[in-house]
């Protein structure tokens, strides 16, 4: 697990170097609030071709606080389900794995598209029970990996804002269908983030941007079976958490404002 990785990716997939680059600034700073003890060696690992990561720099934080609060969700679920099994959908280089410390009992399942998992098997070293799997989430074959009789969790992190609003429908639908018992944990934009990204250059020069974006009411609509568990803002937790304390309270004025409450946010639902 030593040496200097090549990746040349376009689209979605540059923007799991984005999230990775964010982790390190985070994990360096003097008040981490991910802490992420692996994304510091792995981005030093990587030569890539994505211009501007500085750029988010801004966003940091909110990207800290999403990965902390989808990690206290996994490590509640692990700690009542030491026998289920995970679906870590569009892991990018994510180290939530190593991060959550997965019982050997449990089983993890990592998914993102083959160009990524090629570059996430050389940087990390997992356990036998975490099993990597190159697919496109709206597949259907990578199901066969999943066993449809433990308790299921699905993490999806940064990964539904870059479907199509069918791919996020199917999706669901599929983890409905083919689990007995699921929880279902994953972020939403508010569509005037979509169209903001549209005008992000950093997300123009990697060729991608939002393609779905939450509302309520058609969600409950479409998945009438599904029961809403918890509805984070991230704007709220970054005013909570943010390093730069002279920030806080500008934060939690500002988060009085619906378009900021809701410009992110977390949701867990079940299913049954
Ligand atoms: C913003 S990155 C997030 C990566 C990781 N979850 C994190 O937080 O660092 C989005 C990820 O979704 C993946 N992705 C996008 N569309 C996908 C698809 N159809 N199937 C599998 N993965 C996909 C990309 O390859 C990328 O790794």
């Amino acid at each position: 697990m030593t040496g200097i990785e090549r990746v040349d990716l376009r689209g979605a997939a540059a923007t799991m170097l984005m999230t990775l680059y964010m982790r390190k600034i985070d994990a360096r700073s003097r008040r981490p609030i991910l802490g992420d003890p692996y994304a510091e060696n792995v981005y030093a690992r990587i030569d890539h071709d994505v211009h501007g990561l500085w750029q988010f720099t801004g966003d940091v934080s909110t990207i800290a606080c999403r990965a902390a609060v989808l990690d206290r969700w996994t490590t509640e679920f692990l700690a009542t389900e030491s026998h289920g099994q995970v679906l870590h959908l569009g892991c990018g280089l994510d180290s939530r794995p190593l991060r959550v410390d997965v019982p050997s009992s449990t089983r993890w399942i990592d998914v993102d598209q083959s160009g990524v998992m090629d570059v996430r098997r050389r940087l990390y070293a997992f356990p036998e029970h975490v099993v990597q799997v190159p697919a496109s989430v709206t597949d259907d074959d990578w199901w066969d990996a999943v066993d449809p009789g433990r308790p299921t969790l699905v993490v999806a992190e940064g990964l539904f804002p870059y479907l199509p609003p069918d791919g996020v429908h199917d999706l669901v639908d599929r983890v409905v269908q083919r689990t007995r018992r699921a929880e279902l944990a994953f972020d939403a934009v508010a569509p005037w983030t979509a169209t903001a990204s549209r005008w992000t250059p950093a997300l123009r020069a990697a060729g991608t941007e939002f393609a779905w974006s939450w509302n309520p009411a058609d969600f409950a609509h479409r998945h009438p079976g599904l029961r809403e568990r918890d509805d984070v803002s991230i704007f709220d937790e970054v005013a909570l958490r943010e390093p730069r304390l002279w920030l806080r309270p500008l934060l939690a004025t500002a988060g009085h404002l619906p378009a900021m409450q809701d410009s992110m946010r977390v949701h867990r639902f079940t299913t049954g």
